[in-house]
């Protein structure tokens, strides 16, 4: 099936094939340059929390590829009603299906949607992802995730371009300790589990490595196991879970068992403060070239020797969220 005007919520919508398909466009891209072939057409972003990277590479990729972009923050929109049959008598000023289905639909020919609620709120509201869920099917045209609770597919991308960059022959001989790392804050689990499936079904040998009570959603292990058998392995000892791996792709996320509960995540997290990738941990794996998809908390998440050493990925694997969104975009509009 061809992925011209399909939308990408997770890159479990994609084939492997699919998948090959957009990491062999951005690697053409990058040897040839991105050529303007959406002349006429038009991107929309519609950011309902930050962005540094997401956001320009969606417009550095769209306007590269002759396209025009638009990107509104959640202030330059007005609140989105999700309920079908909604007495609109709130705070919500317009039901997504007049913003996305009767508007944007109408007069873009994309639309990105980032947005994961707040990590206060309780996970079975949250993991439902629904206000991506709801643009999509109010849309005419294809959406992209550009992070929901659940899944980041344009940084999976990304990842899955720079481990290939490096890492040659059979997947299944190299081992990619996936690990969390403490941070002050709950942070979503998207990166994480978008990168422990694409890394599982591409066939490396994954380590996911973090502390007893940060498991991630049983239905996303369960997806992991299956992909990655016998291949995927768990650890809840750093040292354990970091010695002798060829890449440490370090990530914090929300406590599953307390997501929406800050005050007992903000307990059980404070426990593991040594949660660091630091050069004796990298010392320890071989050698340990080591990814964040950023931002990143130095001397929290990783130590600056880590971060700006010779075996870091991590300016790499940023920049190359725009060669893998322009894959997208072409592959999508052209
Ligand atoms: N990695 C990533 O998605 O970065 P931004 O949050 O800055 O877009």
């Amino acid at each position: 099936m061809s992925l011209r005007e399909r939308s990408i919520l997770s890159l479990q919508d994609l084939t492997l094939d699919e998948t090959e398909q957009l990491l062999t466009r951005a690697a053409g891209f990058r040897e040839d340059g991105i050529a303007p072939t959406l002349a006429g057409r038009r991107v929309c972003g519609l950011f309902f929390n930050p962005s540094l990277r997401t956001r320009t590479s969606l417009e550095i990729a769209a306007r590269s590829l002759g396209a025009q972009s638009l990107c509104y923050d959640v202030g330059g929109m007005w609140p989105l009603e999700l309920e079908d049959g909604a007495v609109m008598d709130g705070d919500k000023i317009e039901h997504v299906r007049d913003a996305i289905g009767k508007f944007l639909s109408g007069v873009v020919d994309l639309i990105g949607v980032r947005s994961f609620p707040d990590l206060g709120r309780p996970y079975a509201e949250a993991g439902a992802d629904a206000l991506v869920q709801a643009v999509e099917e109010a849309a005419e045209v294809p959406v992209l995730n550009l992070e929901s609770t659940l899944f980041h597919p344009m940084q999976g991308l990304a990842d899955l371009f720079t481990l290939r960059n490096h890492l040659e022959g059979d997947p299944s001989d190299h081992t990619i300790a996936l690990t969390w790392a403490y941070h002050p804050k709950p942070l979503p689990m998207a990166v994480t589990n978008t990168a422990l499936l694409a890394f599982c079904r591409a066939g490396y040998r994954v380590r996911l490595v973090h502390p007893s009570g940060f498991d991630l959603d049983p239905d996303v292990m369960a997806c992991a196991q299956e992909l990655g058998g016998d291949r995927l392995s768990r650890h809840t000892d750093m040292d354990e879970g970091l010695r002798g791996a060829r890449v440490i792709y370090a990530k914090s996320w929300a406590s599953h068992a307390s997501y929406g509960n800050l005050e007992e995540d903000a307990r059980q997290r404070a426990l593991h403060k040594d949660w660091i990738v630091n050069e004796e941990r990298q010392a320890a794996a071989d050698p340990g070239a080591f990814m964040h998809c950023l931002p990143v908390r130095r001397n929290v998440v990783v130590s600056d020797s880590v971060l700006d050493g010779p075996h870091s990925w991590v300016a790499e694997q940023a920049r190359s969220r725009v060669l893998v969104q322009a894959a997208v975009l072409h592959e999508v509009l052209a």
